[in-house]
């Protein structure tokens, strides 16, 4: 399955390798990387090359189809492994520690891991054909997503975002992203902003390049901007991702989501989180024990590549994700339906139809 760059720029499988869009060089470099094993694959999603819980979790999928080439011995320089099965385990182990936040990751890994039941026969097929339904699913489920959602936004409102939940982050165009396509195509958005998204910035490099490319106005604004953006009147709903949700409904996103719930309903905004079932960790009963990934200091000191801006000497905490309470969210959209008022009983009730 070879995708058009426009529909699926993160993430592309030709069949033998990887294709990475390196969305750490974004907006300036347009740089493809090619991934030939899984400890490539890990690296890449440790490393933030491919990030965003949906698209983490389409390219471990396909990681394990590379682990699969080279331990069955697919691969000219590489010679079949006897003891196989044992081997691709340690590779999915390597894989699914690559981060601890984005519950597709494991998701998508347990979903491969199963195949390897059926033994070695016809193997490789089977996980290539998984990974790209894995991958064409995801794309499917943004597309429902997007319409159910844009169905909520009445025309003329205003919609803030909050690091990238596009293209980028998932198979194809988008959870929170999604949404917010969808609603522009059906002209019901007035205007759109995204937060920067300290550190990483995601919204002002990935988000803003998404939309623009899209040719959606967007307006950036500094994270801590948004809560004056709501006194103001300017958006009605804020719209985001997820990279895991507890059964209870509680919803774990990039740092500073927590905030801009909290403002929203202060404020009287609506707040909307977008994200596919995989993203669910029914495993979870409460957001308390959804693990929060926390990195390097280095991000906070210095603006991505560019030299100290912090003054020498302070630490620093640098938590990358944050869990929102689900009182504060008004709707939860996935592909299989809208939760309204999220809570335990809603949440499991997605899985009963
Ligand atoms: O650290 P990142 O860039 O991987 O974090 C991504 C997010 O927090 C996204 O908002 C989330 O994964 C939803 S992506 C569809």
């Amino acid at each position: 399955m070879m995708m058009d760059r426009k529909e699926s720029p993160a993430i592309q499988w030709d069949g033998e390798q990887l294709i990475l869009l390196d969305q750490r060089l974004l907006p300036q470099e347009e740089i493809y990387l090619t991934i030939q094993d899984v400890e490539g694959a890990a690296d890449a999603i440790r490393s933030m090359v491919v990030r965003g819980a949906p698209a983490i979790g389409i390219t471990a999928a396909y990681g394990v189809v590379l682990a699969a080439r080279n331990r069955l011995g697919v691969d000219a320089a590489a010679p079949a492994c006897v003891a196989w099965r044992s081997a691709l385990e340690d590779d999915l182990d390597e894989l699914s520690q690559a981060r601890p936040t984005a519950i597709n990751l494991h998701w998508a890994i347990e979903r491969m891991r199963l195949l390897l039941d059926g033994g070695e026969e016809g193997l490789l097929e089977r996980l290539q054909r998984e990974a790209e339904q894995i991958h064409q699913e995801d794309i499917d489920a943004c597309k429902t997503m997007g319409r159910l959602g844009a169905a909520y936004i009445e025309s003329g409102s205003g919609v803030l975002t909050h690091c990238n939940a596009g293209a980028l982050a998932t198979g194809g165009y988008g959870t929170a992203l999604g949404v917010i396509r969808a609603a522009w195509e059906e002209k019901r958005l007035s205007a759109v902003y995204a937060d920067e998204t300290r550190p990483w910035l995601q919204g002002a490099r990935l988000t803003a390049w998404e939309l623009i490319r899209d040719q959606i106005p967007v307006s950036l604004l500094a994270d801590g901007a948004s809560s004056w953006l709501m006194k103001q009147k300017k958006v009605q709903w804020v719209v985001v991702g997820s990279d895991r949700i507890a059964a209870n409904g509680d919803v774990a996103n990039k740092i500073g989501t927590y905030a801009a719930a909290i403002a929203a309903r202060y404020h009287g905004v609506k707040f909307m989180v977008v994200a596919p079932t995989s993203t669910i960790d029914r495993a979870v009963p409460h957001g308390d024990q959804i693990p929060i990934e926390v990195r390097e200091s280095q991000e906070l000191f210095a603006c991505l590549e560019g030299g100290r801006i912090a003054a020498q000497d302070a630490s620093g905490w640098n938590p990358v994700f944050d869990v929102t309470p689900a009182e504060l969210v008004d709707v939860i959209v996935t592909e299989k339906g809208v939760v309204e008022k999220p809570n335990r009983e809603k949440i499991a009730a997605l899985f009963e139809t």
